[in-house]
């Protein structure tokens, strides 16, 4: 019996999502949007692609959530993206009712899905969709820090000339510019970080890192980065439903962790086919746990403002 995965908002992630999860053949894929014709059109294109590449997944597009129905996987990517010169916070007020109708909509039709934010501020959109569907917190789970972490190896990887494969690396704590990469535990090849690079092109690429989604979003000029988010969604997606259990940085529900209580942020996590099975507590210096700390104060701040 095929696994079947529900992506809610047709536009660039949610569609490199579907493109995603069909070609590594997840499970069956359902695309949807308010847009008419926008999901139905993309999907069955996509699906027109499966018989030149090779995969068998089934792949439709809709506006209605009775197709939702038996979803293993949720996926919200629906919400508005950024424009230059935007904060993602700017888009909560916004994004914060979208997801809130389109989480009661998804768990009416799925109510033991996986459900996977992606939707921006989304930290805070997390929570909405935490409380909106009631749902136990391992159930919930946000895409941010394996995309963060993605950035921060492309750049060193461009930085030292090697394989993205040989740079293992961290990035924790709120989708936002007081993200915290962690050099220390960062290595190439085995090779601690700070004995191939010097502090300062370090911390450059610390920042660069921080700032990488305003970045895609200001040489786009319209829109938000897709290729990246997109391909951070799949692996996520793929560990739980194949149950890899492998340790992620994504945005979980801290009980107290790192200091942190009641809020998501982003932390190593092992993701199985219960979800979030387990919240890694690593051992941070001072400073580092401090700037996790901060950005989840960031987080709470901005989730305090909400009135779901
Ligand atoms: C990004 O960082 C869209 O938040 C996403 O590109």
């Amino acid at each position: 019996m095929r696994k079947k995965i529900t992506v809610i908002g047709g536009g660039n992630v949610g569609e490199h999502v579907a493109v995603g999860c069909a070609q590594r053949e997840l499970g069956d894929v359902v695309l949807l949007d308010i847009l008419e014709g926008i999901p139905q059109g993309k999907g069955l294109d996509l699906f027109e692609s499966s018989p030149v590449e090779g995969w068998d997944s089934n792949v439709i597009g809709t506006n209605s959530y009775d197709d939702v129905a038996g979803s293993d996987v949720v996926v919200i990517t629906a919400g508005l993206a950024r424009k230059p010169g935007m904060s993602r916070d700017d888009l909560q007020a916004k994004n914060a009712s979208i997801v809130k109708m389109c989480t009661e909509a998804a768990i009416k039709a799925s109510p033991n899905a996986m459900l996977v934010l992606v939707s921006n501020p989304l930290d805070v959109m997390c929570y909405v969709a935490k409380q909106v569907s009631g749902f136990p917190a391992e159930r919930v789970v946000g895409m941010a820090g394996v995309l963060d972490t993605a950035r921060y190896r492309s750049f060193l990887a461009m930085e030292l000339g090697v394989s993205v494969e040989s740079i293992q690396a961290l990035v924790l704590g709120g989708h936002g510019d007081s993200m915290v990469p962690l050099p220390r535990l960062t290595t190439i090849g085995g090779i601690p970080l700070p004995e191939l690079l010097s502090q300062d092109r370090i911390d450059a690429i610390v920042e660069r890192t921080a700032k990488g989604g305003g970045e895609i979003v200001s040489l786009l000029k319209s829109g938000s980065a897709y290729h990246a988010p997109g391909a951070s969604v799949v692996e996520m997606v793929e560990s739980i439903l194949r149950d890899k259990k492998k340790i992620l940085p994504c945005a979980a529900w801290l009980t107290g962790q790192y200091g942190v209580d009641g809020c998501f942020v982003g932390v190593p996590v092992k993701l199985g086919s219960k979800g979030v099975e387990q919240i890694y507590e690593i051992k941070l210096e001072a400073g580092e746990l401090d700037a996790l700390q901060t950005s989840a104060g960031l987080v709470k701040e901005q989730q305090a403002k909400l009135d779901v």
